[in-house]
């Protein structure tokens, strides 16, 4: 996977273009073998949470998932929760990061864990997690703040790889990733 592949951006006017196949997937947590994500991002978030130690502290809820999966997502949410919430939380199908495998939701491990809003702290363990996590190639993807930018609600627990030393320099900035695309198309142009 190239650079570019890292960077992408995907949200509603930016469809998910390049789908890594199944042999460029990997687990982030040895625990969730069935949660996956692209090879280099799991890695990068398997070391991260090595680092810290916090295996039986942080888990991922979701990971990469299939258009088909995402629209299951989005149907579910449509009849248990309204087009209102769904449309804050849940990325139109085509359109989610989750289906490029470069997204990661992560929650504090808990016998009970909200599958569409999971709870993930800014204190504590989650806190040195986040303050790392650009240094490791993450990016909080829908702070809040920039909901009128992303078309997303704060989302504490969606985290997006795009790679080092990219996250660092949009996290340093204040950026989310349409703003940083943005700078670039017209730094080039
Ligand atoms: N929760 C994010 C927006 C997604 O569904 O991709
Ligand atoms: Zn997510």
């Amino acid at each position: 996977m190239n650079r570019s592949f890292y960077l992408q951006l995907v949200n509603p006017w930016h469809p998910a273009m390049e789908i890594p196949d199944s042999s460029q997937l990997a687990a982030p947590h040895p625990d969730y073998p069935d949660i996956l994500m692209e090879s280099r991002a799991a890695q990068a978030l398997k070391s991260l949470l090595a680092r810290l130690d916090a295996f039986d502290r942080i888990v991922p809820v979701s990971g990469f998932r299939s258009h088909q999966q995402q629209q299951k997502i989005w149907d579910d949410s449509m009849k248990e929760n309204g087009y209102l919430f769904t449309k804050q939380y849940v990325a139109i199908p085509g359109c989610s990061e989750h289906e490029t495998g470069l997204a990661i939701d992560l929650a504090a491990n808990a016998p009970d864990i909200d599958f569409i809003r999971p709870d993930f702290p800014y204190t504590g363990i989650y806190g040195q997690f986040r303050a790392l996590a650009p240094s490791y190639g993450f990016i909080l993807r829908y702070p809040a703040g920039k909901e009128s930018i992303t078309r997303i609600s704060e989302e504490p627990w969606h985290f997006r790889y795009v790679g080092v030393p990219y996250a660092s320099i949009i996290t340093n900035r204040g950026l989310v990733l349409e703003e940083y695309a943005d700078s670039n198309k017209r730094s080039v142009s």
